[in-house]
């Protein structure tokens, strides 16, 4: 009996590393900081990782997606409870968050589907999904100012 052909048809299927060293990008002076692991162009899919000092609050938001959250370190509150280090939160598609607030420094990561709205009392404020994710990315590892224009505060989900 043959076995099967599983060689991929697509040769440039490759691992994409992100190494321990890359810098990370600050979002918010002193207080946030974003290092981008994966983007999905086809599919709108990213990966980050986030660092909070205590203290930061990040604005508001809407899923457009669903996305997972597992926190690393720290604690964050979040609308009616604390999530720990080793805590994991699903946060399903169309959902609105408030405010989330470190309550230690805190580092997760972030698998989310597609992209987030964020929002104020006066309105939207900000729209991040991969092609934002990447723009800064690239102009990071560039040297180029990363905040491209997008509200500092409106960069961070949970
Ligand atoms: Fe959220």
């Amino acid at each position: 009996m043959a076995l099967q052909n599983i060689e991929p048809l697509n040769d440039q299927l490759a691992d994409i590393i992100v190494r321990a060293d890359e810098p990370w990008i600050e979002t918010e002076p002193g207080k946030a900081w974003m290092k981008v692991l994966w983007t999905g162009p086809e599919t709108g899919r990213w990966v980050a990782l986030f660092r909070w000092k205590k203290g930061y609050t990040a604005a508001p938001h809407k899923h457009l997606s669903d996305a997972h959250t597992y926190v690393l370190k720290g604690k964050l509150k979040v609308r009616d409870g604390v999530l720990d280090a080793g805590d994991y939160d699903y946060e399903p598609n169309g959902v609105l968050h408030g405010a989330t607030v470190a309550l230690e420094d805190s580092e997760y990561l972030f698998v989310c589907e597609g992209p987030v709205l964020f929002y104020d009392e006066n309105g939207l404020t900000s729209y991040l999904g991969w092609e934002e994710l990447t723009r800064m990315r690239d102009a990071a590892k560039a040297g180029r100012d990363a905040s491209l224009g997008v509200r500092v505060t409106a960069r961070s989900a949970v």
